[in-house]
């Protein structure tokens, strides 16, 4: 598996230390406030699993399973695989990503989550990719920025398979000519 990639991104030891100091604000953001962190699946599994353990609060978990379709508008369908089963009216919500690249699926998210009348909605990323952006959004916790290019492991897959990767990195050209 790590044999397929040409180049690591983010390490292991990085990757701790990113859990580390996100899961440490959280923490202080959220003190006294019902906090209830959603997981995108699959991608965003890893890193909600990792985080969580290090937030010392009463938090609520739950995950949410989308996929969006585009047909050349940016007015896109959610197409949802598995929905929350918590209700979050008057909950601050944390949603929580692999990587942030178009938003475009995120912003779905957010504007069902308001529908449903939460307090508050932020989102958690490992991974922030600024140059695929098409809707404008800035998440409020970054773990880093990564470039314009593909990346697999720590949840992120290539036609899935490197999500149990623990590091983040690049394919090698082979890989996709397999
Ligand atoms: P978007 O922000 O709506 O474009 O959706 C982002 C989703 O696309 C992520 O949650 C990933 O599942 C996937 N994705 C985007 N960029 C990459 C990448 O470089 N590697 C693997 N998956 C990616
Ligand atoms: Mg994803």
């Amino acid at each position: 598996m790590l044999r397929d990639l040409a180049k690591v991104l983010v390490t292991e030891e990085e990757i701790k230390k990113i859990v580390t100091k996100v899961a440490t604000r959280i923490e202080n953001d959220y003190k006294d406030k019902e906090l209830v962190m959603i997981g995108i699946l699959k991608g965003g599994a890893p890193f909600m699993m990792d985080l969580i353990k290090q937030i010392n609060l009463p938090l609520v978990i739950d995950f949410i399973r989308v996929e969006s379709y585009f047909g050349g508008t940016t007015q896109g369908e959610l197409i949802f695989r598995k929905d929350i089963e918590v209700d979050i009216a008057n909950k601050h919500v944390l949603i929580v990503d692999d990587i942030i690249d178009s938003s475009r699926t995120l912003k779905m998210v957010i504007d069902l989550f308001k529908k449903r009348n939460a307090s508050s909605i932020e989102v958690c990323t490992l991974l922030d990719k600024p140059s695929g952006r098409k809707i404008e959004y800035t998440p409020k916790y970054i773990g880093t920025t990564v470039g314009n290019e593909f990346v697999v492991g720590y949840g992120l897959d290539y036609d899935e398979k490197y999500r149990n990767l623990p590091v983040v990195g690049v394919l090698k050209e082979e890989v996709y000519k397999k």
